[in-house]
């Protein structure tokens, strides 16, 4: 039997939570979408400093709704986009599932975000329109750099900060510094609503085409001016608005269950992120022998603490005789998954693939102690060897 269990993820929601849910529900309230989740969109964009947050059914949802709502506001010059190849499977399957030319790019070996000179190369020969950017367990990409690069090149930027609510970047929040930007509050995440997601944006016409997409492309969300601009577009009255769908849509919309529960765990941000941050300081300072993620920006609302070892599988089944989850680090690489695969063979990238033979990633979550994480170092020192 192992001394200790030390588990990968915590739920966030307690039992305090689920009491506070069912109160409400003897209440007999709306619970598909409506004030609460309008009253969550304004709470999440005052804390990540945006003009405007669109809440989701989950992060994936909000990445397919990014990629849908920029297709439909026209805004692109072709179907190419980069994304990182060390990402997450919804952060990539959107552009396929959209038609686009899905353009691999390798990540820097320190930060695993995206290599800039990779991606100049990308840029040089491709020229996509658009790049998605993934924060890796929460460490901001080389925003300067990335940015003049693809101002040069005419190429717009979104992110996906699924694994990174709270880090922040030169005094801004991640999924702020970019078009736009997706969360995730799925179980393990920052913060959970059971499922649930939401997308970040500044510009007022794209939050208004999101808000369509999201609801099946029709105005009954999307705010004034563009409601009314719209209907005077298409010569619509009053009445005919209620089914008209001027964006060719989905139904990713949340419910107020998850609204309910994300206002309750919005208040407990600031003390989960300074947790998982100083988590990872402590992995760091314990682990001095291990590789560790570093480059720009700070605090880091570190997701898990990423690190490469020789031996995985014999790592990972050492540490689970201790008691200790782990996981791969994240997809490893896109290029080496089935389904992209299947379309474009493997796709050999130096980093991600070194990501996806050797990375492993260890337990970080708010309910971590500092004797969980010695405990942690301690088996990974004993049996362990850095690569
Ligand atoms: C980078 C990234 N993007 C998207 C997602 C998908 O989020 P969800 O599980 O809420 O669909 C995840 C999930 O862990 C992720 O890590």
């Amino acid at each position: 039997m192992a001394s200790r269990t030390v588990r990968l993820a915590a739920d966030t929601l307690t039992r305090e939570d689920m009491g506070a849910l069912a109160d409400w529900l003897r209440t007999g309230p709306r619970v598909t979408m409506g004030p609460l989740t309008a009253e969550f969109e304004r709470r999440l964009a005052a804390w990540l400093d945006v003009p405007h947050c669109v809440m989701v059914n989950s992060g994936s949802s909000a990445n397919l709704l990014m990629a849908q709502a920029l297709l439909e506001d026209g805004r692109l010059r072709n179907r190419k986009v980069v994304v990182p190849a060390v990402s997450w499977a919804t952060t990539l399957a959107p552009f396929m599932q959209l038609g686009f030319e899905c353009l691999l790019c390798d990540a820097g070996p320190d930060d695993l975000g995206v290599d800039p000179a990779r991606l100049e190369e990308i840029l040089r020969r491709e020229s996509p329109s658009l790049l998605i950017l993934v924060h890796v367990l929460g460490r901001p990409n080389r925003m300067e750099e990335i940015r003049a690069l693809c101002g040069r090149h005419g190429c717009l930027i979104i992110e996906d900060a699924c694994e990174a609510l709270g880090s922040e970047h030169r005094g801004r929040k991640a999924g702020a510094l970019s078009l736009a930007g997706s969360f995730s509050f799925y179980f393990g995440h920052h913060i959970s609503t059971v499922e649930g997601g939401a997308v970040a944006v500044a510009d007022p016409k794209l939050h208004a085409v999101l808000r369509a997409v999201r609801s099946h492309g029709w105005s009954r969300d999307v705010p004034e001016p563009f409601r009314s601009d719209w209907r005077r577009e298409h010569g619509t009255d009053e009445f005919r608005e209620l089914y008209t769908f001027y964006h060719a849509g989905f139904n990713v919309r949340p419910t107020e269950l998850n609204a309910f529960l994300g206002l309750r765990q919005l208040e407990r941000l600031p003390e989960v992120t300074a947790a998982r941050e100083r988590n990872f300081r402590l992995y760091r300072e314990a682990l001095p022998e291990f590789w560790c993620q570093s480059g720009e920006g700070g605090p880091v609302s570190s997701f898990a603490y990423g690190t490469f070892v020789a031996d995985r599988a014999e790592t990972a089944r050492r540490l689970a005789e201790h008691g200790v989850e782990c996981r791969p680090l994240v997809c490893g690489s896109m290029g080496r998954q089935p389904f992209w695969i299947r379309r474009h063979g493997v796709t050999a990238l130096p980093v991600a693939d070194k990501v996806h033979d050797h990375g492993l990633y260890l337990p970080n979550h708010a309910g971590l102690s500092s004797e969980d994480i010695a405990h942690v170092a301690d088996v990974m020192r004993r049996f362990a060897r850095p690569y």
